[in-house]
């Protein structure tokens, strides 16, 4: 029996299937790498020792869905395919809303028809939209402001749907916050493409001289230094929720939507300071204007992962910018 994973070559999947073959699963990779690379799926076997199979295929191509399905006895997916850049969803609405929604819809109807009804699903705090007082609970209205921000919940409300449809399905939605870091070995982090749009890979840059200068979006926010708060959280931390969120999965059916953060809020200037520590080096920055759409605080309430899974993020922030940093030195023309 194995896991699916999608977008096992991506960012967050590829650390996900280092801890799953560590912890002695069967996986099977498949994804379009659309913006990733076949390297990433080397690098997990450096790292592990196991060969993971792969499948260079795109979602929305049913024929070669059905082929994976067919070929592999699979358990459960994890799915973390779909194209996450939220600035480019505004000018790129259809193509994000038919690579997100329809390659899930495909992957849920091959499922169905083999018998698979355990899904772990990637994700956002996004959902959590504009409104929300912090911390954000699993409990509160979902909602979006953008196109990446509504395939996130009209997803959830499609694997909501399968489950009432059929109760035998397992749905568990992950609510990632902000992943950042890297793995230990240096080997496996995020290489966006182009200029990066995240705060975390545009730092990294800066430190190793690719690019000039930060700009910090506002500094007059009602934080505690004005600039905006996130929920960071190490990569591999996040990785090994996934593995409490299969087991979960594998025993209960039902849906169940779960945060994974930390709980605790770090400013951009925070970050800034602790990834200075990490690469011995002043960060050049300036402040700039706010970011449209960005909000002030944005961190998680943690319980319902401690309850549910017995899950607890175990790294801090200066372990995050020391991990990405050393990838970034290791790595400085990314996979
Ligand atoms: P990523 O882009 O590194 O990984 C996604 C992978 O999916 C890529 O390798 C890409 O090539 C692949 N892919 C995209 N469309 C595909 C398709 N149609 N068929 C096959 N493969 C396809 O992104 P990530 O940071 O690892 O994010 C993984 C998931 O987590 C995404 O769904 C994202 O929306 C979600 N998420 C990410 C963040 C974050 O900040 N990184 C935060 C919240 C949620
Ligand atoms: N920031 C800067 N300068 C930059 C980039 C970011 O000051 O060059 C600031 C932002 O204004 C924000 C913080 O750094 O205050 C974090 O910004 P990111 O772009 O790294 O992350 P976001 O919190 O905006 O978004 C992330 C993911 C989204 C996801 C969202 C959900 O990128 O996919 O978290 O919480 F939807």
């Amino acid at each position: 029996m194995a896991i699916l994973i999608t977008g096992g070559a991506g960012f967050i999947g590829s650390h996900t299937a280092v801890e799953l073959l560590n912890a002695g699963k069967e996986i099977v990779i498949v994804d379009n790498l659309s913006n990733s690379k076949a390297e990433a799926v080397r690098r997990i076997a450096q790292i592990t020792g196991k060969e993971p199979k792969f499948y260079q295929a795109d979602l929305l191509d049913r024929p070669a869905m059905e082929q994976i399905f067919n070929e592999n006895n699979i358990e459960a997916v994890v799915h973390f395919a779909g194209l996450k850049a939220v600035g480019e969803s505004v000018y790129k609405p259809l193509e994000y809303y038919h690579n997100n929604i329809t390659g899930t819809l495909v992957l849920c109807d091959v499922m169905r028809s083999h018998g698979c009804k355990k899904i772990v699903f990637s994700s956002s705090a996004t959902v959590y939209g504009m409104n929300n007082p912090v911390p954000f609970k699993e409990g509160m209205p979902t909602s979006a402001t953008n196109p990446y921000g509504y395939t996130k919940v009209m997803i959830e409300q499609i694997l909501t749907d399968l489950h009432t449809a059929d109760p035998e399905w397992s749905v568990v939605l992950l609510r990632y916050f902000n992943p950042i870091g890297a793995h230990k070995s240096g080997l496996l982090g995020e290489d966006p493409n182009g200029i990066p749009n995240n705060l975390l890979p545009y730092i990294s840059q800066v430190a190793i001289g690719k690019l000039e200068c930060l700009s910090i979006f506002g500094n007059d926010y009602e934080t505690h230094d004005g600039t905006g708060v996130r929920d960071y959280i190490h990569v591999v931390d996040l990785a090994l929720g996934h593995l409490k969120a299969l087991s979960y999965a594998e025993t209960h059916t039902g849906v169940e939507a779960v945060n994974l953060g930390t709980g605790v809020g770090y400013s951009v200037l925070d970050v800034v300071h602790s990834f200075e520590k990490a690469c011995g080096k002043p960060i050049n920055y300036h402040i700039a204007p706010r970011r449209a759409g960005d909000i002030a605080k944005n961190y998680a309430d943690p319980a319902k992962a401690r309850e549910l899974f017995g899950w607890e993020a175990q790294l801090g922030l200066d372990e995050m910018c020391q991990d990405l940093w050393n990838f970034t030195v290791k790595n400085p023309q990314g996979l």
